[in-house]
């Protein structure tokens, strides 16, 4: 470089991109020939305490005590699952799904997750395939609104309609085990894949858990209570040839109310 050159900022910027300079990264150049400041005085550390030969105490956890167990009503157990924030499902979604039709009813459906109809209208099974799943309750004599209770095992949407994590499922599984409990109902009907293998813990797939009669124990029923997990109705209307299948697992739940009657 020339002196000449030093006096031209033109010729100078060139010189620094020749150099390999070609970037700058800060408004004030760095002086790289400042002298380092002296290293801070180490921080003052508090004593460590002496170590006991005494056994560590164990906090007491308690299994299995959830809030939702202190519910005594449908009614309570809906205020509590519609004040509560630690699912993340809820921040996604519109509204709170809980229930429809009557809690009094001797047949529960627990179908998967809502979807944008049932965010919506804060109501189980009100799109498409809840109307499918309206005309196979009806088909074996029982009505929404007064022989039939519905609800899902997670209560807000999962965005873009993704199937709920095993963390959501668990988290929500306490309310629904206990709104199960509350209900108490003759006949269990486990709606689609998810409900049936979350309300029977197995990780058997729906088509071999359907078309056989299970058992969902929880601490809060008297005895078990039985469970048949049925298609789920979006299945069926992408493969309607299994309807055949779904109609046989209906009249096996009209013979059981109607046996459980007698
Ligand atoms: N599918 C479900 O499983 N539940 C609903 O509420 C709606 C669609």
């Amino acid at each position: 470089m020339t002196d000449q050159s030093l006096n031209d900022p033109a010729a100078l910027l060139r010189w620094y991109v020749d150099a390999g300079a070609d970037e700058c990264i800060g408004e004030v150049a760095v002086d790289r020939l400042k002298p380092v400041p002296p290293p801070a005085p180490a921080m003052a550390l508090a004593p460590a305490p002496p170590i006991s030969t005494q056994p560590a105490a164990v906090p007491a956890v308690s299994y299995g005590a959830h809030p939702a167990d202190a519910a005594t009503s449908v009614a309570e157990l809906r205020a509590m699952v519609e004040s509560f924030d630690g699912c993340g499902l809820k921040q996604f979604a519109s509204k709170t799904v809980f229930a429809d039709g009557n809690p009094s009813a001797r047949v529960m459906f627990v179908g998967e997750a809502p979807g944008a109809d049932e965010d919506r209208q804060g109501l189980p099974f009100v799109g498409v395939s809840g109307k499918l799943l309206d005309r196979m309750i009806e088909s074996i004599g029982l009505t929404r609104a007064e022989s039939a209770y519905i609800t899902n095992v997670v209560f807000w949407r999962p965005p873009g309609n993704r199937a709920p994590t095993d963390e959501e499922i668990a988290i929500c599984m306490p309310f629904v085990r206990r709104h199960i409990e509350l209900v108490n109902p003759a006949v269990l009907v486990l709606v689609g894949g998810l409900s049936a293998k979350t309300l029977l813990s197995t990780p058997v797939g729906i088509t071999r858990l359907r078309g056989r009669w299970h058992e969902f124990q929880s601490p809060g029923l008297a005895a078990p209570v039985p469970a048949l997990p049925l298609f789920h109705p979006a299945y069926l209307l992408r493969s309607p040839q299994q309807k055949r299948l779904a109609w046989r697992d209906l009249l096996s739940i009209r013979e059981r109310l109607d046996q459980s009657k007698a």
